[in-house]
């Protein structure tokens, strides 16, 4: 694998990071990660105005500018010879002192990975997938804004420790309220009554791209969507469940805890649609040239 590291396209062996990096030391540093369909990064302007948010949240300055971070990204793919890829872009507060001042990192840590996107078994989709409402609940978002996509995994982690003790794909988790907030890296929705339900960004959660656009092709469908606080016996009472993120798209889940569900029509519907979505995108996207995707740059 090539690897992107500041302003450098290097073996992945090459690519290493000083252990005085503030984002090994603290976790201090955000990232994005993105699916590549075709040669065509999918949503880039999406995800890189949610990165310039994350930065602008924890008073991190990008080095880079848009265009070029679209450049390294493209020439990260290129590097690799991928078409079809999951690329991540990590920027860290860089190496500096021991302490927590921002201000002892003069320069962030750019690295862009690009790997072949992950083949999820065709069952997942088919039978859909086993999660679970985890017993760690959600960090408070007066605590850590969940808006910023940051390296602090820690939450995240011991939530997906759970799931796999019991092994589940995912793990819901609650917030300090009780209510349904989201995945360790997705977030949830449910059709409860023919609505469409998800919990609402107040709830505390990371407003997903992938969320976005489901919620847009719902309203698009003619279906009733409904963001709001919920409880885990409103999911337990849902006729469908479904998780959305970037690389698992949308995802059918046929167990929340012991609850079983059909892979139901409406999460069948905007998988499909989700699919027609990422296949307009990449053709207008290849129309619109000159462009910064692919050899044609
Ligand atoms: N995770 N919530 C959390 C906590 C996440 O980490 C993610 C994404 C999402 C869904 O966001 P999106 O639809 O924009 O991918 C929700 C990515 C996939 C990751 O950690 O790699």
């Amino acid at each position: 694998m090539q690897v992107y590291i500041n302003g450098k396209i290097v073996p992945s062996q090459e690519a290493v990071v000083s252990v005085f990096d503030h984002g090994f030391l603290y976790g201090d540093g955000i990232y994005e990660t993105m699916l590549v369909y075709d040669g065509v990064i999918f949503k880039l302007d999406e995800h890189l105005q949610r990165l310039y948010r994350s930065a602008s949240l924890t008073g991190l300055t990008i080095p880079l500018d848009t265009d070029l971070l679209k450049i390294a990204l493209y020439d990260t793919l290129l590097a690799n010879a991928l078409k079809d890829a999951y690329v991540r872009l990590t920027v860290s507060r860089g190496h500096g002192p021991i302490g927590l001042d921002p201000e002892l990192c003069s320069q962030p840590t750019i690295v862009i990975m690009a790997q072949k996107s992950k083949d999820y078994p065709p069952t997942f989709y088919e039978k859909g997938i086993h999660i679970i409402i985890a017993e760690t609940r959600r960090n408070l978002k007066e605590a850590i804004d969940p808006r910023i996509k940051s390296l602090n995994f820690l939450n995240n982690i011991l939530a997906k420790i759970e799931a796999i003790r019991v092994n589940a794909y995912e793990a819901i988790m609650l917030n300090a309220r009780n209510r349904l907030s989201e995945g360790t890296v997705s977030n949830i929705f449910f059709l409860k009554d023919d609505i469409l339900c998800t919990p609402s960004v107040a709830c505390g959660i990371l407003d997903g791209i992938t969320r976005g656009i489901a919620i847009d092709l719902a309203v698009r469908e003619d279906l009733g969507v409904l963001e709001g606080e919920f409880t885990k016996e409103d999911i337990y009472a849902a006729t469908e469940v479904f998780i959305t993120n970037t690389s698992l798209e949308v995802m059918p889940v046929s167990k929340v805890d012991s609850t079983i569900y059909p892979v139901g029509k409406v999460t069948k519907r905007l998988h499909s649609a989700y699919k027609q979505e990422v296949g307009s995108y990449v053709a207008r996207v290849r129309a619109e040239g000159p462009s910064l995707w692919g050899q044609e740059r």
